[in-house]
């Protein structure tokens, strides 16, 4: 079974992103064709980037690295969930991404975003470092608007048809990852 990582990529005291990927967590739970994890950048600890050797190399010298390693080498794709801090996505997500290298590559990546334009600059952010990491993303996307998904700007209410997004980014990401199988076998 193709295995979905969700990815919450907001880490400070307060943040909306847990309750925006359990909703996630939850919806993709009701299909039968994923596996799917909630992973929480914060339960890994990560200062910022802290290896000497270029992530390429796949030589780490921290444990907070190898765990975090292990972690996403174990998924065939992602779904991050993304805020959008000054026009791109957080300083955490990023540097997350950033103490990997090879744990991404050819794997299939999906985003739902959040903030006063539905996240939307956070994403094409993100799509650029995953062009990088050679992790194909797909074009459904889900794009949370902090007037009309949260109530007073902070409790997640998000709109019904947020849902049928959700799922549309799913079929994607679940397609790619399965179809890119045979090279992350080479
Ligand atoms: C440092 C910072 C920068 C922000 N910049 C933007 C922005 O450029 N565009 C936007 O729509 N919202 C922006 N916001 C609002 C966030 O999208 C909103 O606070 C969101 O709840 C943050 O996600 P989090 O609660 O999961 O951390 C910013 C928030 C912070 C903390």
């Amino acid at each position: 079974m193709t295995r979905i990582g969700i990815i919450i990529g907001s880490t400070r005291p307060g943040r909306k992103a847990p309750a925006v990927a359990k909703w996630a967590y939850d919806i993709a739970q009701k299909r039968n064709d994923t596996e799917i994890e909630l992973v929480d950048i914060a339960d890994f600890n990560l200062p910022l980037l802290d290896e000497p050797m270029p992530a390429m190399l796949g030589q780490y010298s921290h444990d907070h690295t190898r765990a975090w390693s292990a972690k996403i080498a174990s998924f065939d794709g992602y779904v991050f969930v993304t805020p959008e801090y000054n026009h791109a996505t957080s300083g955490a997500l990023k540097n997350a991404i950033d103490f990997l290298y090879h744990e991404w590559i050819n794997k299939a990546a999906g985003f739902i975003a959040y903030g006063g334009t539905m996240g939307a600059r956070a994403v094409e952010n993100l799509r650029l470092v995953m062009a990088e990491l050679q992790v194909a993303t797909v074009r459904a996307q889900v794009g949370l608007s902090l007037f009309t998904d949260f109530e007073n700007f902070s409790v997640f209410k998000p709109a019904e048809m947020q849902q049928k997004s959700v799922n549309a980014m799913l079929d994607q990401v679940i397609a790619w990852s399965g179809a890119l199988k045979p090279l992350r076998n080479k």
